[in-house]
């Protein structure tokens, strides 16, 4: 009888036990389960990243952060083998690259201070790129990492505290599963994956190490292309991250975990370096991109127009956010520790445009439209504000004429216009050539009393739609 009793009791217990841990949502290692995972909501109300590439890669600091592979890859890259032979000695090897990393001038509260100037909301910096070097002191790696050769410094770990000491930013990594010459890794290549000493023995211990030991708030996974999903067991970390990381309830992930994920599975979408598919998305996604154009690792000798201009980046910012993506800007510091004053310039430039006009960007939504079925240059962003929706009509080009042609806001009587950051209502009217939409008065506003140089925004409040 009391054994009876006690077995109601266990199930019971058993149940709810269950019932708690459904509740809580626990994932599987499966993509229907991890696909279904909400994604947590600060994600998307950031919508401004800054992505860092740094590594011994800054050291040559020429080409791209692929450097090694264009020089030891098949095929070489010409330009690379001649660079090597003209400016260091005939032995000298990628390793030797890293007693070069000398980071004297990094001071990570700077670069903190500067992230928050720019108006960022996360950041993610490169953990290991495929060169293997990581950026902390991995258990896996005695001697091609951060703190056992010249930088001699926890990277990682350093500037975690100061962005979260600092500021209110999120702190991100970028990890990349594959290594371009690991031997490990070629020899389950060789055997087609069927063994597993490179994602067992070296990348998904360093991926659990990462989580546990800087608990960032987003794992950008990449290096994917180079084996299966089951090769890596991502879906198994993925479970793990979710269900009991010391940061499953606010981790957010890419789609970049092997083959046949990219654009698929996972968190956010990044699908290819520099999406920007100019439509709105079912999907969150993600516009990575880089303010040299051409690398994503710092090059010392790239000239001025390889460096996106402001307006680059203003109508780049307003196509992403418009289509529901979030921007994660990158840049590359130098082997010093400094980042370049043309790469600061431009963060603070737009931490500027941030100020002004962030209210058209952080926690909106994409409107009805996305860009304006008329007048080109002009994209919509939304803001729900109780019972009714605030519309931004971002305009990358000042018109020259004296109004502005909106074809996709259908004003209402009470209709509100101005503009961001600056004191006085815009005039509008129905329009004169057209049947529908608003057309707005430009304001002639004084030189020093322009709200910004760059793109402006344009705040439609009680439209009819
Ligand atoms: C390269 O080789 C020369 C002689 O063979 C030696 O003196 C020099 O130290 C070597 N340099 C490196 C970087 O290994
Ligand atoms: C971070 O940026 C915010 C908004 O611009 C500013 O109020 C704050 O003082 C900044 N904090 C630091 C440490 O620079
Ligand atoms: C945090 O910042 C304060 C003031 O800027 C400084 O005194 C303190 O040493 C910092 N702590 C860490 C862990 O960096
Ligand atoms: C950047 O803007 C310039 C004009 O300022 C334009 O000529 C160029 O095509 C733009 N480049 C990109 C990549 O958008
Ligand atoms: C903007 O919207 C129109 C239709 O409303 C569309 O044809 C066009 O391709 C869109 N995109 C851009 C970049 O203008």
């Amino acid at each position: 009888m009391a054994y009876i009793r006690y077995k109601a009791v266990a199930i019971t217990v058993y149940w709810f036990i269950s019932y708690l841990t459904v509740a809580e949502g626990r994932y599987d290692p499966t993509w229907e389960s991890l696909d279904a995972r909400p994604l947590p909501s600060w994600y998307d109300q950031a919508k401004i990243g800054i992505f860092i590439h740094w590594g011994v890669f800054s050291v040559p600091s020429y080409g791209s952060e692929w450097f090694w592979y264009a020089w030891k890859g098949n095929p070489p890259a010409q330009d690379v083998i001649e660079f090597m032979k003209k400016n260091y000695p005939p032995n000298f090897t990628y390793a030797d690259f890293a007693s070069m990393f000398t980071t004297e001038f990094f001071n990570p509260d700077q670069w903190a201070d500067l992230f928050n100037a720019s108006g960022a909301r996360y950041v993610v910096l490169t953990s290991k790129h495929h060169e293997g070097f990581t950026n902390w002191p991995s258990s896996r790696s005695f001697n091609w990492n951060s703190m056992a050769v010249r930088p001699k410094k926890d990277l990682v770990g350093m500037l975690a505290a100061s962005i979260r000491n600092r500021t209110n930013i999120h702190f991100g990594l970028y990890h990349s599963l594959f290594e371009w010459f690991n031997p490990l890794l070629l020899q389950d290549y060789a055997n087609s994956f069927t063994t597993d000493f490179f994602s067992s023995g070296k990348s998904m211990p360093e991926l659990y190490e990462i989580v546990n030991q800087y608990e960032p708030e987003i794992v950008w996974s990449d290096g994917d292309w180079y084996g299966p999903v089951e090769y890596w067991k991502s879906r198994e970390f993925l479970a793990w991250l979710y269900n009991e990381s010391p940061v499953k309830d606010t981790v957010v992930t890419n789609d970049r975990w092997g083959w046949g994920s990219t654009c698929h599975h996972g968190g956010y979408f990044t699908c290819s370096d520099r999406y920007n598919p100019g439509t709105l998305q079912t999907r969150k996604w993600e516009n990575a991109f880089t303010i040299d154009k051409y690398s994503w690792g710092y090059v010392r000798n790239s000239p001025l127009e390889n460096y996106l201009t402001m307006d680059n980046i203003t109508q780049i910012i307003a196509e992403t956010i418009s289509c529901g993506g979030n921007i994660l800007i990158n840049i590359g510091p130098t082997k010093d520790g400094t980042i370049d004053p043309i790469l600061e310039e431009r963060l603070r430039q737009m931490g500027d445009w941030l100020r002004v006009n962030g209210e058209a960007i952080y926690n909106t939504t994409p409107w009805v439209y996305q860009n304006d079925s008329y007048t080109p240059n002009v994209w919509y962003t939304s803001k729900k504000v109780g019972f009714y929706t605030k519309v931004y009509a971002i305009v990358l080009e000042w018109p020259e004429t004296k109004t502005l042609y909106l074809a996709s806001p259908i004003p209402s009587r009470g209709t509100q216009v101005s503009l961001l950051g600056y004191s006085s209502t815009i005039a509008w009217r129905m329009p004169v050539s057209h049947s529908i939409g608003i057309e707005l008065y430009m304001p002639i506003i004084p030189l020093n009393a322009m709200p910004c140089r760059w793109a402006w925004v344009f705040l439609l409040e009680y439209l009819y739609t």
